[in-house]
């Protein structure tokens, strides 16, 4: 006899949200969870839903009330895609409170409010997954989590916004100007509403807060993360918003290529020190190497040495897959 299916709702229709309904409704059959037990899509819920109808999404599952499905007696999942701070935050505590599993890819949400949630989990026993939050569709979350736990992780270094370094590498290669490859990064879905937020390193930041927690075992306040550096090629600003055409012309001169470098280490004394900066790194590493939407994260860990995980870091796709 086939299981009780498990009802999901997910929440936001956007770029990765219809990506996720997409996978839930055409590939239903190969989707399942644990122990073959089927996944239904039951409602999606978005704040526009002429334009959720416009993208092709049917109306019998569309809400524009996501409280209504996170308080629901039948749904069990909430899949929170909507991004940004509130209501986000409150929806996903709400859907633990009442011990339903949530899935989100809210980075921001994790990285500022994760103590707080993870103790609601914790306390229901509801599950609280947020692979896709970091790396797009690569799994670095759940490897730091299980593969790589038997290891004394002492640093995690790499590319974990694909908006930036999509721009610094068509700024490098093909010369364009900062706010033309801006509009593509946007264009391309890989920007997050308010793209500030990867420009000056916050989304970055938010990432690293969450892979410290997975690497080290603390939760990094996000404003403790240092997001500028005088003496780097971002001239003290924040991010990769100091970066100009002509150091990226210069760095090349000199055989180097500027990334934006996130970077947490566990020192001598046990303290972790943060930091997301631009970076001039030899043109021949693996990072300088990363192009496009690309991310790569390095694990130093004892005693397994450096283990790199790359792949596509941002897009609809790939972070679907990931959800
Ligand atoms: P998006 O394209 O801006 O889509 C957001 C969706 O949420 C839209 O359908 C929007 O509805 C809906 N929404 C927003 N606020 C709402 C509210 N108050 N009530 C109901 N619906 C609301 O965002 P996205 O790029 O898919 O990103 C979603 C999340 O995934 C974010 O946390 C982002 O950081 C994370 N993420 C994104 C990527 C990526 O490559 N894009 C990769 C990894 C993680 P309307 O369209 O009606 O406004
Ligand atoms: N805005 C984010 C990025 C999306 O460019 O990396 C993926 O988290």
């Amino acid at each position: 006899m086939t299981p009780a299916p498990l009802r999901v709702a997910v929440l936001g229709a956007g770029t990765v949200g219809r990506e996720v309904a997409r996978a839930l409704v055409e590939r239903a059959g190969e989707l399942s969870a644990a122990a073959g037990v089927p996944l239904e899509l039951v409602r999606i819920a978005v704040r526009d839903l002429a334009r959720a109808r416009d993208r092709g999404i049917p109306t019998a599952l569309l809400t524009d009330a996501p409280a209504h499905l996170v308080a629901a007696d039948d749904t069990h999942v909430i899949v929170e895609l909507m991004g940004g701070d509130e209501p986000a935050h409150t929806l996903i505590a709400a859907a633990l409170g009442a011990g339903k599993a949530v899935v989100t890819a809210n980075k921001h949400v994790i990285a500022h409010h994760g103590p707080s949630l993870e103790a609601a989990a914790r306390r229901t026993g509801a599950a609280l997954r947020f692979e896709a939050a970091v790396g797009g569709g690569i799994p670095v979350l759940g490897p730091l989590a299980a593969e790589l736990a038997a290891n004394r992780v002492t640093a995690v270094c790499g590319i974990v916004n694909g908006t930036t370094n999509y721009i610094l590498t068509a700024m490098a290669d093909e010369g364009r100007d900062y706010d033309d490859v801006l509009a593509a990064a946007q264009a391309a879905g890989y920007a997050e509403a308010d793209p500030s937020g990867d420009v000056e390193g916050h989304d970055a930041a938010n990432k690293l807060v969450i892979l410290a927690r997975l690497a080290f075992g603390v939760w990094l306040d996000p404003s403790d993360i240092v997001l500028s550096d005088d003496a780097g090629p971002g001239h003290g600003r924040p991010g990769i918003s100091g970066v100009t055409a002509a150091d990226v012309a210069a760095a090349a001169a000199a055989g180097a290529t500027i990334k934006l470098v996130a970077e947490a280490r566990r020192g001598p004394d046990g303290r972790i020190s943060a930091r997301v900066v631009p970076v001039a790194l030899p043109a021949e590493t693996a990072l300088a190497r990363t192009a496009g939407v690309l991310n790569r994260i390095e694990v130093e860990a004892e005693p397994v040495g450096t283990v790199a995980f790359s792949g596509p870091g941002a897009g609809g796709a790939a972070t679907s897959s990931a959800v």
